[in-house]
């Protein structure tokens, strides 16, 4: 796909609406986490440069058209003005009279961000009057929300058919990153997906099989897939009702050449505590009575094999429980394996998706990951091959 970049724009003496995400978890009126905000701090920070004025637009949590005092972005600016470096002007409305006055009173290079674009329904439906009042106050507007760009709403989609529309840096960092991930990778391309359910990564799976070389299949939702080979996976979790399904994607990568790696033993407990009683089994030895919380030490070698045979490498979903110890050992020791090849220049490393984050940050690999995603829904969608809406509206 072709976009158009900041480098395509001239920004100097313009308003340019800044689409960001800034959905950040907070805790006590406090941001607690600044992934998010250190991502866009690239984009404001080039266009202030060029003598843009930088008009932030931001939703907030999900306050369905309504304005609820909790979901305001108030509390945001500061936190961005501090890790920007420069003061960030916040208006307590995104259109209407409030806004403009903000937008009227700036200079080049200042940077505003208005208040959560959700309060209003007309964001949510995509209202074209709606993103016609947001893009009353810019000139040029600019995308740097990638994990916002499943949602065809009026500060996604609806406001960049009414003004010259740009891809910021960040969001272009991410569709290059993906791109060279599953559009257009060095292959041979391995997945591996983990996770609780199957049934939430259903689509996903089955785009991955078409495109991917090798499939390794951790987490809860292997369990589906073992007991779908008639595997007794005891009190494990295990959607068994989606047995079917499970046999489906494993034909469909069969006919697409695409190898799928279950695991081949399991770390069993009878909690699911941390520190729990557990033992390491042979897959046909699951005790009736107890889970599987973890792959075992035989699966983790397969997996740095299958990692040594690859150039490119797609991760989504933790293999075990690896928020509770011991049960993140599986989970640690791949990331860790996969970042190494990477920082030696062996493989290509993308991963993204909520619990995938955390669970890198927890193996300490993620710095070494070529490119993570902060996009969660979004992310998970790109899996899926389907397009966003988002990013659609930046074809150019
Ligand atoms: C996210 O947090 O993944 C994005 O900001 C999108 O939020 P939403 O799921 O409320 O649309």
């Amino acid at each position: 796909m072709s976009f158009k970049t900041l480098s395509d724009a001239d920004l100097s003496g313009k308003r340019v609406l800044v689409r960001v995400d800034l959905n950040v978890p907070m805790k006590d009126g406090k941001v607690t986490d600044t992934t998010r905000i250190e991502r866009v701090l690239p984009t404001i920070r080039e266009i202030s440069e060029a003598g843009g004025k930088i008009v932030l637009l931001a939703h907030f949590g999900r306050p369905k058209g309504e304005k609820v005092a909790e979901m305001s972005l108030a509390p945001v600016a500061p936190a961005v003005a501090e890790l920007l470096g420069k003061p960030v002007a916040f208006a307590q409305d995104c259109i209407g009279e409030t806004a403009k006055t903000a937008v009227d009173a700036m200079a080049n290079g200042d940077v505003l961000l208005l208040e959560n674009t959700r309060y209003y329904k007309g964001e949510e439906k995509n209202d074209p009057e709606f993103a016609k009042e947001l893009a009353a106050n810019g000139d040029l507007y600019v995308n740097d929300a990638f994990s916002a760009a499943h949602r065809a709403h009026g500060s996604t989609e609806g406001i960049a058919k009414l003004l010259p529309a740009f891809a910021g840096r960040t969001m272009q960092a991410e569709l290059e990153a993906l791109g060279s991930a599953l559009s257009t990778p060095v292959r041979p391309v391995l997945a591996v997906v983990g996770g609780a359910k199957v049934s939430s990564k259903i689509d996903l799976l089955e785009n991955l099989v078409s495109k991917v070389d090798i499939l390794v299949i951790g987490g809860g939702m292997a369990n589906t897939f073992m007991a779908a080979k008639g595997i007794n996976v005891g009190k494990s979790l295990c959607e068994h009702d989606l047995k079917d399904t499970a046999i489906r994607i494993m034909e469909a990568a069969e006919k697409a050449n695409c190898e799928i790696v279950l695991p081949a033993d399991a770390v069993v407990a009878w909690e699911f505590a941390a520190n729990a009683k557990n033992e390491t089994v042979a897959l046909d030895a699951i005790p009736a009575d107890a889970m599987m919380l973890d792959v075992g030490p035989v699966s983790i070698e397969v997996v740095k094999q299958k990692i040594d045979s690859a150039k490119t490498l797609v991760w989504n979903g933790p293999f075990g429980a690896f928020e509770i110890e011991p049960f993140d050992k599986a989970t640690v020791a791949a990331a860790q394996y996969a970042a190494e090849k990477t920082k030696a220049g062996l493989l290509k490393t993308v991963a993204g998706g909520g619990d995938t984050v955390a669970a890198l940050n927890h193996a300490k690999a993620s710095e070494d990951f070529s490119y993570i995603s902060t996009a969660g829904g979004a992310f998970l969608e790109w899996l899926e091959g389907k397009e966003l809406p988002g990013v659609v509206a930046l074809e150019a």
